[in-house]
């Protein structure tokens, strides 16, 4: 790719499979500040026609992210899109491990919990899986934290850190006010309130677009934050770390989500440090979201393992 002053990103283009070095967006425009030396260009897909189309948009990317799939709607939770979104998951990844089995890719498609095992399952069954490069997108859920944390204690936006780990849906979706930064004092009832803001305002969302759809701008911010740090890594900055749901060992669960390290090959280092010296609110929280994530990532891998792929 030509090397490229300033990179900017656009998402929601309704344009097909052309590459977009300059595209026009309908959509949200984010400007980036860092200059790459090795990236320039978008390529965007909004339907597919044919498969043929799929596989020449897919060649040659080094980032893919999928954001494909029905959203919510009031009354839903992200579990109830499994049935359709599992499927466009299995086949969007089955035509990356085709055509750029060497990418970062991005899972946006929910229920993250359960389509990042799926995609794992058919890399695997392609026999091109590097769980240092398959991400669940858990950065909306950062995103959140820091805006609700930051608005109840008056500080700055961009000073505020929040690492949320755990899964993308309801209570597996962990903040750990207690690891904040910079250092924030909370009262029982602002922790359980903010807690179960951040786990539910995706369904606020929903909830106020009443059938219309599911966060769709706070989310392109998100995924544009999240497709930036793996940009900076892939150019090479040594200092690029962000919360995902990503392959694991730091709890028993095959995938979690928790701050990594991410550097040219993916992910470089999982970072261990926030799960230490939580809270007691903080610690039953983690065991109390165990069984639902587990059961979520077990239902992806029993989806995949169904499938035939061909090799
Ligand atoms: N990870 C997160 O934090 C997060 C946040 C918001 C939404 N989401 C999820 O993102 C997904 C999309 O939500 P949305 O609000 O943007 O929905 P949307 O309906 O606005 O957009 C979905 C897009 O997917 C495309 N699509 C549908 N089927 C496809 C297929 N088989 N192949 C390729 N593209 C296909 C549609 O054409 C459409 O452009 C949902 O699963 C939603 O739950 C995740």
């Amino acid at each position: 790719m030509a090397a490229s002053a300033a990179a900017t990103f656009t998402i929601g283009t309704a344009q097909t499979g052309r590459s977009l070095p300059q595209s026009n967006p309908f959509g949200l425009k984010f400007n980036s500040l860092v200059n790459f030396k090795t990236f320039s260009g978008l390529k965007a897909m909004s339907s597919i026609r044919c498969a043929s189309e799929l596989a020449n948009c897919l060649k040659g990317v080094d980032v893919v992210v999928i954001p494909a799939g029905v959203p919510r709607k009031p009354g839903m939770t992200r579990d109830d899109l499994f049935n359709i979104n599992a499927g466009i998951v299995r086949d969007l990844v089955t035509a990356v491990a085709d055509n750029c089995p060497g990418a970062f890719i991005h899972i946006i498609s929910n229920p993250v919990n359960s389509t990042v095992p799926i995609a794992a399952e058919i890399l695997k069954q392609k026999g091109v899986y590097d769980p240092k490069k398959l991400f669940g997108v858990t950065t909306l859920d950062v995103v959140r934290a820091n805006t609700f944390v930051a608005q109840k204690k008056n500080l700055r936006l961009i000073d505020v850190d929040v690492p949320v780990v755990g899964g993308h849906a309801g209570i597996t979706i962990l903040p750990l006010l207690s690891k904040t930064r910079p250092t924030a004092n909370f009262t029982d009832e602002e922790i359980e309130a903010l807690t179960v803001r951040i786990q539910n305002a995706g369904t606020e969302v929903v909830e106020a677009k009443a059938g219309a759809g599911s966060a769709t701008l706070s989310m392109a911010y998100a995924a544009a934050r999240f497709v930036e740090s793996s940009l900076r890594a892939l150019d090479g900055d040594a200092d690029v770390y962000e919360c995902s749901f990503v392959e694991s060992d730091l709890t028993d669960l095959p995938f979690f989500a928790s701050r990594v390290k991410i550097g040219r090959k993916g992910v470089e280092a999982l970072i261990p440090t926030d799960l230490q010296g939580l809270s007691e609110y903080e610690q039953k929280a983690l065991e109390a979201l165990k069984p639902e994530l587990k059961a979520s990532i077990e239902k992806g891998i029993a989806f995949a393992q169904k499938q035939t792929v061909s090799a």
